[in-house]
């Protein structure tokens, strides 16, 4: 697997994924202002990738405050910068708040950030787990953006079900939607998968419906950033659209992603913050663009939600199926 990120010697160490696949390059963020960069970027990106970097950032911030007085203070300042560089993912605020806790009671904040990172690698791997059962042999698959390894510390979330399918010996085939505008999945997906041996095929993101049509597709399987307590799920833009078709075609559609990632505190994804990014990523020439970074997709068009503590069937019982886990 990928080393997405990285803790070494006071700094994170991330693959720059806005080269990828030309380019495999390092950076070194070993300042809050490098760690917010990066992920403002998509240097790093990835509900659970992002919320790792910041909690790092969170690090940062410590070895430079904690000698001063205010230090307190400083540290709510640098949840408030960095929960600022996007908006839709949970995970980045759900790390923030969970480091901001341990630095309120004094406690170690760099085991804390090492402990988030560590434990995303052990969450992926049990989602991978879970998710594999519903993968027969033979089967084709679409996903859309990259919820792989590079979205996590490592082995992603709806491309660990497809890892841990591929290591269990099943033959698979993976159509990976391309993922307008900043190519996700025909960058970073398709990167992941076929370095790992994974038969991925390439789509623009309007042919998904045509392929679904006209091969046999078995289910699709994506990850996603804001799960509310009603199973409306906010992923990348495009992802809606996906599960409409899926429907339409009654082809299985999986969510997978960590307990991180669901916002019970929201209702219903009406609630969820769409991310509006720069109109440049969508033309290269003067014009007026909406951006939206991310969509909504309705729990009724959802099969089911792949977690660490298993599948959500019944999205209507999210809030009393997590309690009982
Ligand atoms: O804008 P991005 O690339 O950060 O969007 C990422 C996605 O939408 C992923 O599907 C999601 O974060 C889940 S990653 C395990």
């Amino acid at each position: 697997m990928v080393k997405t990120i990285e803790w070494k010697n006071g700094a994170a160490y991330i693959i720059d994924q806005t080269l990828l696949p030309k380019k495999y390059k390092i950076i070194k963020c070993d300042t809050v202002l490098k760690i917010r960069t990066a992920i403002k970027k998509l240097q790093i990106r990835g509900a659970p990738a992002i919320g790792i970097a910041a909690a790092f950032g969170m690090v940062i911030a410590y070895e430079k405050f904690k000698n001063d007085p205010d230090y307190k203070h400083e540290m709510r300042e640098a949840v408030k910068y960095l929960a600022s560089s996007r908006p839709t993912a949970v995970n980045l605020s759900w790390a923030l708040n969970r480091i901001m806790k341990v630095v309120d009671r004094g406690g170690d904040v760099k085991k804390e950030a090492l402990k988030i990172f560590e434990e995303d690698k052990k969450i992926c791997r049990l989602i991978g787990k879970h998710g594999e059962k519903l993968i027969q042999k033979n089967a084709t698959i679409i996903t859309h953006c990259n919820a792989g390894g590079l979205a996590t510390a490592d082995y992603g979330t709806a491309l660990a079900c497809i890892y841990s399918a591929h290591e269990k010996g099943k033959k698979l085939k993976v159509f990976a939607d391309e993922t307008r505008p900043l190519l996700q999945g025909s960058r970073l997906t398709n990167w992941e998968l076929t370095r790992s041996g994974i038969d991925t095929t390439i789509i623009c993101d309007n042919m998904a419906a045509h392929v679904m049509e006209t091969r046999k597709i078995d289910l699709v399987i994506v990850g996603a950033d804001r799960i509310a307590a009603n199973g409306d799920t906010a992923n990348k833009i495009g992802t809606y659209g996906l599960a409409l078709a899926a429907k339409a075609h009654k082809i299985p559609f999986y969510v997978a992603a960590p307990i991180s990632t669901f916002d019970l505190k929201l209702k219903s994804g009406k609630q969820i913050p769409i991310e509006e990014r720069s109109s440049k990523e969508v033309v290269k020439f003067k014009a007026k663009v909406y951006n939206p970074a991310f969509d909504v997709t309705p729990a009724n068009l959802i099969t089911g939600i792949i977690t660490e503590k298993g599948i959500i069937k019944n999205l209507k019982k999210i809030t009393s199926w997590i309690s009982k886990k």
